[in-house]
C-alpha cells in the first residue's frame, strides 16, 4: 500500500491545498493530511480547528485521513508507513524554500520522499493568509476556500 504525508499548517486549508490533495489520491492508495504544530508560530486556527476543517472538506474522499503531530514530519512518516510527503509548488519562490525543506529532510531521513505537485493557473496566488486579508477587507472568498473555513470565519 502506497502511503503519502501531505505536511503543512493548514491555517486555514484552502481549495488550492484541496486541489492539490485531490490529484494526491489519485497516485497514493492512502493521504494523511497531517497539521504539523509549530509552537513558534502565531497561528490564526488551534490545532484541533484546523484538524476539523480538514475532516469536514475531505469527508467524500474515501482515502484521506487527517491527524496532527509535532516533531518532524519525516518521523511521522516513518512510522506510519509512508514513504512518500507532498506539497504544492505556486512559484518559483516557493521552490527555493521547499528545495530546503527536502534538503533538511532528506538529511534527516533519506529513505522518505518528497513529491510535488504544480499548482493549477487559478490556484497560484491563494495564500491562507492572502484570503483571510481578502475577507477581513469585505472580499467574497468562498470560491477559495471549502464551506467547513468559511462557516468558522
Ligand atoms: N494552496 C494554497 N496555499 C498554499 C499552497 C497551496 N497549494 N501551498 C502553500 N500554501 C501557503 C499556505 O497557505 C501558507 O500560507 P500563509 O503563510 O499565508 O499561511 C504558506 O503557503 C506556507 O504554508 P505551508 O505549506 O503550510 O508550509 P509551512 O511552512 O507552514 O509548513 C511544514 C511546512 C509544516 C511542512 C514543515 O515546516 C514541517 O514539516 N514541519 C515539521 C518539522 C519538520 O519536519 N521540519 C522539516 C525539517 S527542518
Amino acid at each position: 500500500m502506497k502511503i503519502a504525508i501531505y505536511p503543512g499548517s493548514f491555517d486555514p486549508i484552502t481549495n488550492g491545498h484541496l486541489d492539490i490533495l485531490q490529484r494526491a489520491t489519485k497516485i497514493f492508495d492512502k493521504v494523511i493530511v497531517l497539521v504539523a504544530i509549530n509552537s513558534s508560530k502565531n497561528h490564526r486556527f488551534t490545532v484541533e480547528e484546523r484538524v476539523q476543517m480538514i475532516k469536514e472538506a475531505t469527508a467524500d474522499i474515501p482515502n484521506v485521513e487527517v491527524d496532527s503531530s509535532e516533531g518532524l514530519t519525516v518521523k511521522y512518516a516513518k512510522e506510519h508507513g509512508a514513504g512518500t510527503l507532498i506539497r504544492g509548488l505556486r512559484a518559483v519562490s516557493d521552490f527555493e524554500y521547499e528545495f530546503r525543506l527536502a534538503s533538511a529532510n532528506e538529511f534527516a531521513d533519506a529513505s522518505i520522499d518528497m513529491v510535488f505537485f504544480m499548482a493549477r493557473g487559478d490556484k497560484t496566488f491563494i495564500s491562507s493568509s492572502a484570503i483571510i486579508e481578502l475577507y477581513n477587507n469585505g472580499v467574497d472568498i468562498s470560491a477559495l476556500v471549502p464551506e467547513s473555513v468559511i462557516k468558522r470565519l
